[in-house]
């Protein structure tokens, strides 16, 4: 056979990627080893902007017939790499859809009767994001803004509702004419589902003096003595009266810190004038000593909202008391990696040049060294797969855990526990803790890299100014 009739049985991506495949762009690669099959990358056929995630290209390539037949044989001859995976990805990542969270929207604004031309109280509502990547909003609208106006609001075209956080929407009511009125919200984001809506509604009402409003009375306080850390007692009742002359829905009850003083009982919906109902709230103290708290009830009476304090005194602790220690991050100029660490023989191994070539950045923050309280575990895996390109990564997320030693071909090993961190409590950092956030280097090393950092500037500047992928709130530190 002569050589000039082997060129000509090569396939044509073959001869096109005989440029060595890292020199080109992402989006050169994707137009040659994928846009045959899957055109432009926005439309995003056979949802291929999944793979701006570049271990989804990885698995397609092994479980997607089409693609293992023309992409296995050039991967299996290294003419295509991970890291050609890692740049088509980061392309990917360019356009919206191909998305992997969506907002939760929450129940309906109801207001209830309104006098017409009289504003309600005010409402608030939170939209929160499920998932582990950012839902960006793209456009906000409301369909009946005179009735119902959106007095303040965090959910804004162009923001961005990170994991475990959200935004928050504030309506008043006050029709313009009698009888059943009703508004929609929209919603439209780069999320699953999207546009997604919430509905309002009220009823205006003319003539006659309005109805005398209700009102509820409650305690000021509630006092739960002494409970084991980490202990829940028995919870107190307080009980809640409408000492007015007009019917009271309560629309909102909430505790805070919610971790320390759990709600457990609740008949408070509408309460007839005159009527009373109660709300439990049990005690389970997160450290020893005095501990406090309040309750916030918000309802359609006067005087909403009212506020109960709450306190109690935490005793013992059990465990080893856990240490604030501070995970420190460095930096290899050699590799381009970042390695956070959190273990002093490894800070001192980095700072004395033992592991060579790590510098300090300047970022840190601070974590646990023992679980206590409602700490949350934070696990720490690797990978050898790039040989002296260090690739570890950090998860408090056990599904994550697990997933990313399957789903990236078996070739990330569960290392230890790291370190400790609060918990979030309903989706947001407690009090005296700040958020994490990651970001993912696209690749651009030709190996997987992960920042953690509490300084959102730091975040900012990567995300946007050098290509690396934002991937939201991962988990809480304290201050
Ligand atoms: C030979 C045709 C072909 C080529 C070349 C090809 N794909 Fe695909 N790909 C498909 C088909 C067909 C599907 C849908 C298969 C199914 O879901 O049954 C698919 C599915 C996918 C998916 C979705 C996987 C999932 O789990 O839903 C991603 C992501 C993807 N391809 C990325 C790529 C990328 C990136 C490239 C280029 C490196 C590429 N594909 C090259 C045919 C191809």
């Amino acid at each position: 056979m002569t050589p000039i009739r082997m060129l000509c049985t090569l396939p044509f991506v073959l001869l096109a990627a005989s440029l060595p495949a890292q020199a080109q762009s992402g989006q050169q690669l994707y137009n040659t080893y994928c846009a045959g099959c899957h055109g432009p990358a926005g439309n995003n056929k056979n949802g291929v902007l999944g793979g701006k995630d570049w271990a989804i290209i990885y698995q397609a390539m092994n479980v997607k017939p089409d693609m293992t037949a023309e992409l296995r044989p050039l991967y299996d001859a290294q003419i295509i790499t991970d890291a050609t995976f890692m740049s088509i990805a980061g392309y990917l990542a360019t356009f919206s859809g191909g998305a992997t969270s969506q907002l939760s929207m929450p129940s309906a604004f109801a207001f209830g009767t309104q006098t017409v031309g009289v504003g309600s109280s005010v409402q608030a509502k939170n939209v929160s994001s499920i998932g582990n990547a950012a839902v960006q909003i793209s456009s906000v609208s409301n369909s009946n803004p005179a009735e119902f106006s959106i007095v303040s609001s965090t959910c804004t075209a162009g923001a961005f509702v990170n994991p475990l956080s959200s935004c928050s929407i504030s309506v008043q009511f006050t029709p313009l004419v009698a009888g059943a009125r009703s508004g929609t919200i929209t919603i439209a984001s780069n999320g699953l589902g999207s546009p997604q809506t919430i509905a309002m509604s009220g009823t205006g009402q003319t003539g006659g003096p309005p109805p005398s409003p209700g009102s509820l009375s409650m305690a000021g306080s509630l006092a739960f003595g002494s409970s084991a850390v980490g202990v829940q007692s028995s919870g107190s009742v307080l009980t809640v009266t409408n000492n007015g002359g007009g019917a009271v829905t309560v629309n909102g009850i909430a505790t805070n810190p919610a971790a320390e003083f759990p709600i457990t009982g609740l008949t408070c919906a509408s309460v007839a004038p005159g009527a009373s109902c109660t709300i439990t709230v049990a005690f389970r103290p997160q450290a020893a000593g005095a501990r406090s708290g309040t309750l916030t009830i918000t309802d359609t009476g006067t005087g909403s909202p009212h506020t109960v304090s709450l306190s109690g005194t935490g005793i013992g602790g059990g465990g080893p008391p856990a240490n604030k220690v501070l995970a420190i991050e460095y930096f290899h100029e050699g590799i381009g990696h970042y390695f956070l660490t959190a273990q002093a023989d490894e800070q001192n191994g980095l700072d004395s040049g033992v592991f060579a070539g790590w510098a300090r950045t300047g970022n840190s923050f601070y974590v646990y060294d023992a679980p206590g309280g409602s700490a949350q575990t934070i696990y720490r895996l690797y990978t050898v797969k790039f040989a002296s390109k260090a690739a570890h990564f950090y998860t408090g997320n056990v599904v994550e855990r697990d997933g990313i030693r399957t789903e990236n071909g078996g070739d990330w090993t569960y290392e230890k526990i790291a370190y400790y961190i609060p918990a979030a409590i309903g989706g947001t950092c407690p009090a005296g803790a700040v958020s994490v956030y990651r970001m993912f280097n696209n690749g651009q090393t030709g190996a997987p890299n992960h920042r953690f950092t509490t300084s959102y500037a730091t975040y900012l500047d990567f995300t946007t100014n050098r290509n690396w992928s934002g991937e939201g709130v991962v988990f809480c530190a304290p201050q």
